[in-house]
């Protein structure tokens, strides 16, 4: 069933006034957040990194509604605030927690009738869905298509070497890293159901695999270290 709110038009400073609300959280939350600061230089654990992942759903979800025919304003909204609770909730709890902020900051800040700030709460609880996605809607298939394609290509290949820093893990295992890439991007093009995720994903799969080529062209050593 899609998510009804065609009549909501979000103009570009709600939205601006939206995505200042959701990035002064994230950092609210990381301050707060006394056991995580010890991981704050891994990016996966700072709000920097939260809001730019934030901003690249919101950019690849918009692009696939825009050629699926999903509600560009319902899919763009929900994936500004999907992750919103991600720091200041448990792992199990951020996609509930986060819909139940972002219904309640769209109700008391702005005046878009009810069934808006409800389609964004469903959304947002559902990103989290891991069954098919023929089952949900097409603006909740967006929003987990692009949640899944952030983490594949360029982004979630710098996130994946950097994390070999935190793991303490040597240089000469960096194409072990890409070959991760590369399986969760295959497991991403099996999983999304649009057309225009499968080729946005499809892409990102190609360039990871180029890059891990280039790796293993250019540093034949590192094969050797990492099979000690
Ligand atoms: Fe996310």
């Amino acid at each position: 069933m899609s998510v009804k709110s065609e009549q909501i038009e979000v103009s570009s400073s709600d939205f601006q006034k939206m995505k200042d609300f959701v990035y002064e959280q994230l950092i609210s939350s990381t301050q707060n957040d006394a056991d995580g600061n010890r991981m704050r230089w891994y990016p996966w654990h700072s709000a920097d990194y939260r809001f730019i992942h934030t901003l690249n759903v919101v950019s690849i979800s918009t692009k696939i509604a825009q050629k699926e025919g999903a509600n560009i304003d319902s899919v763009r909204i929900s994936a500004l605030f999907h992750d919103i609770a991600k720091f200041s909730s448990s792992q199990k709890d951020h996609a509930q927690d986060g819909a139940d902020l972002a219904r309640d900051y769209l109700q008391n800040n702005f005046d878009y009738p009810d069934s808006f700030p409800d389609a964004i709460h469903k959304i947002i609880s559902n990103h989290v869905y891991e069954g098919p996605l023929s089952n949900l809607s097409p603006e909740e298939r967006c929003l987990i298509e692009a949640d899944m394609i952030d983490k594949i290509g360029a982004n979630g290949s710098a996130l994946l070497i950097l994390r070999m820093g935190y793991d303490s893990r040597p240089s000469s295992h960096i194409s072990d890293t890409l070959q991760k890439v590369i399986s969760r991007g295959k497991e991403t093009l099996h999983r999304v159901a649009s057309d225009t995720a499968y080729s946005i994903a499809y892409q990102r799969v190609q360039r990871a695999t180029w890059l891990k080529e280039w790796i293993d062209e250019e540093t034949p050593g590192a094969f050797e270290l990492s099979n000690k």
